[in-house]
């Protein structure tokens, strides 16, 4: 190896172990935009709050991609927001979070090293919380928690805790406790400082919040109800088992948690040191045959999301990948691993939101947009150079929503079939299928039903087909294992079964009594559940 090549890969070390990458999982209305814009405005990529997503009347700015976001008034693209904080490059990739999010809101947390849970204190654990964080447990993520909201009235903090190792067998280790109930917010008692961090309100939230830190003889003495109440809780929680402990952080069986309001900016510096400190830096991934690619070897990534349509003036593509090692820069040409061609990577962008720029360079941990990319599907491993490399293919997940789906017009069944298949590749729905329903109508499914109208969209637009969709009433599936029992679930009236494109036997039912009722006739059924993931 020469000098310049040492010094190179020491250069892409050192710029991987700069990066954090994360998302934040959370219900719609907890507060995700908000906390994005703070998390950004204390890093000073911002001028001031709502420059990057917002609701309300800004609402409107998110994204107009496709024709259907605009429409609802919603975001259904995921991508990345850079920023610098202290010596460290984080980058925030974002998840679709309306009640219809879908796959690629899961998607995205294979491009992560680590999660932000973010709750409502008034509301705490939310469905759509729980779905992602299940994901972010069957992949072993590190999980840091932010109780949001704390400014208005909600639960008690030790009932919030509670309810994660009690619902989700999650060990809470409180860093910060409030002080003052929610709605009667005066600051965070700092677990490992045993400081008060008292809040001051700036104007509307738009500035970074002033803080003051008072040792704990002054925080008695100021506010001595509230001060020892804090102190009497927190110390509660340490001592069942919430004492902090980094390892547990790591290995995803425990989770830091932090209190704070993301709209008025308090807690959000101590989120953003928390992730500096303790947040996973990209590491070696594991390549299909398991083998550990370094940071340092020649640069490689993975798509984790396609994104078609946004830009409707040059009907552009963009395929979104996160680098996993080597060093990226615009205009190199790099194989992609899936069909072996060579990709230019002329047009390489960041993308968050409606802001594009131009990116020239980067590094493990970092996500590039490829534009043009219409080569490029969910799963491809890009690289550079020899030998090849190709990460893990990424997984499905459970599905929740089923539609069959027929051409309007029978003439154009050969184009039908092509579409089908082709969205089905790129995974913006599973197609499934069975000899009972025939080969020509095929059943989507999906895990947000937003995914069925992008498909209906596509299908017309890309494929010339127009269709009917013909939504199913089942909401529960699991996985087929014994495939003899496909018949005792076809003729039972309370199921059925559908094979996915990859292979996998799904066993649909209406419900969770039609499914209890099938298993207490049939107790050695030959289906279990189907793990986020698989
Ligand atoms: P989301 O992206 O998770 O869907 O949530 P978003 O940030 O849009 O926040 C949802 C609502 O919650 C917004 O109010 C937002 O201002 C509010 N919010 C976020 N963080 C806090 C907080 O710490 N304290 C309080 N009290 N409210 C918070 P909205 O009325 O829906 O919108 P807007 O009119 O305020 O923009």
């Amino acid at each position: 190896m020469t000098a310049s090549q040492a010094a190179q890969q020491h250069d892409i070390t050192h710029e991987a172990h700069r990066r954090r990458t994360f998302a934040v999982i959370s219900h719609p209305d907890a507060g995700k935009s908000t906390l994005t814009e703070a998390l950004a405005l204390h890093a000073k990529a911002l001028t001031s709050a709502g420059a990057v997503h917002g609701k309300g009347d800004r609402r409107g700015v998110t994204s107009d991609w496709l024709e259907m976001e605009q429409a609802r008034g919603i975001s259904i693209t995921s991508a990345a927001l850079q920023f610098a904080y202290r010596d460290t490059v984080i980058n925030l990739l974002d998840t679709p979070g309306h009640s219809d999010f879908s796959e690629d809101t899961y998607r995205v947390l294979s491009a992560v090293d680590s999660a932000v849970m973010l709750l409502d204190a008034a509301k705490g654990l939310e469905p759509q919380t729980l779905k992602l964080f299940d994901v972010c447990r069957h992949r072993n993520i590190p999980v840091i928690t932010f109780i949001n909201k704390w400014d208005r009235p909600g639960q008690a903090a030790l009932d919030l805790c509670d309810e994660l190792s009690e619902r989700i067998n999650l060990q809470p280790m409180p860093l910060t406790w409030p002080v003052g109930e929610a709605g009667n917010f005066h600051g965070v008692h700092d677990l490992r400082t045993g400081s008060l961090v008292r809040y001051e309100r700036t104007a509307g939230g738009a500035t970074a919040a002033a803080e003051t830190e008072l040792d704990a003889a002054r925080a008695a003495a100021e506010l001595p109800d509230e001060w020892a109440q804090a102190l009497d809780e927190a110390e509660l929680l340490v001592e069942s088992g919430g004492e902090f402990d980094v390892d547990r952080y790591s290995d995803a069986s425990a989770t830091p948690v932090l209190f704070g309001a993301a709209v008025l900016n308090f807690g959000v510096r101590q989120l953003l040191d928390l992730l500096v400190e303790l947040a996973p830096r990209p590491f070696a991934r594991a390549d299909a045959d398991g083998a550990a690619r370094g940071l340092d070897t020649p640069f490689s990534a993975f798509v984790f999301k396609v994104q078609t349509g946004m830009d409707r003036a040059h009907r552009d593509q963009v395929a979104f990948a996160r680098v996993c090692s080597g060093r990226f820069e615009r205009g190199m040409t790099v194989t992609n691993a899936t069909t072996g061609r060579p990709f230019a990577t002329k047009y390489v962008q960041q993308v968050f939101g409606q802001q594009r720029s131009t990116l020239d360079i980067a590094y493990p941990g970092d996500v590039i947009g490829l534009v043009n990319a219409t080569a490029l599907r969910v799963g491809d491993t890009l690289h550079e150079g020899k030998p090849a490399v190709r990460f893990p293919g990424l997984p499905s997940f459970a599905p929740g929503h089923f539609a069959v789906v027929r051409p309007k017009d029978l003439g154009r069944a050969k184009q039908f079939r092509r579409g089908v298949d082709q969205l089905g590749s790129e995974g913006v729905v599973q197609v499934l299928r069975s000899d009972r329903r025939g080969d020509a109508t095929p059943v989507f499914a999906a895990v947000g039903p937003m995914q069925f109208e992008v498909a209906a969209h596509r299908l017309e637009a890309e494929f010339g087909v127009p269709v009917a969709l013909d939504r199913l009433p089942y909401s529960v599936v699991r996985l087929l294992t014994v495939p003899d029992d496909r018949k005792t679930i076809d003729s039972s009236g309370r199921g059925e079964v559908l094979t996915r494109t990859d292979g996998t036997d799904l066993a649909l039912f209406t419900d969770e009594i039609a499914l209890g009722v099938l298993t207490r006739q049939h107790p050695s059924l030959g289906i279990e559940q189907l793990i986020a993931g698989t």
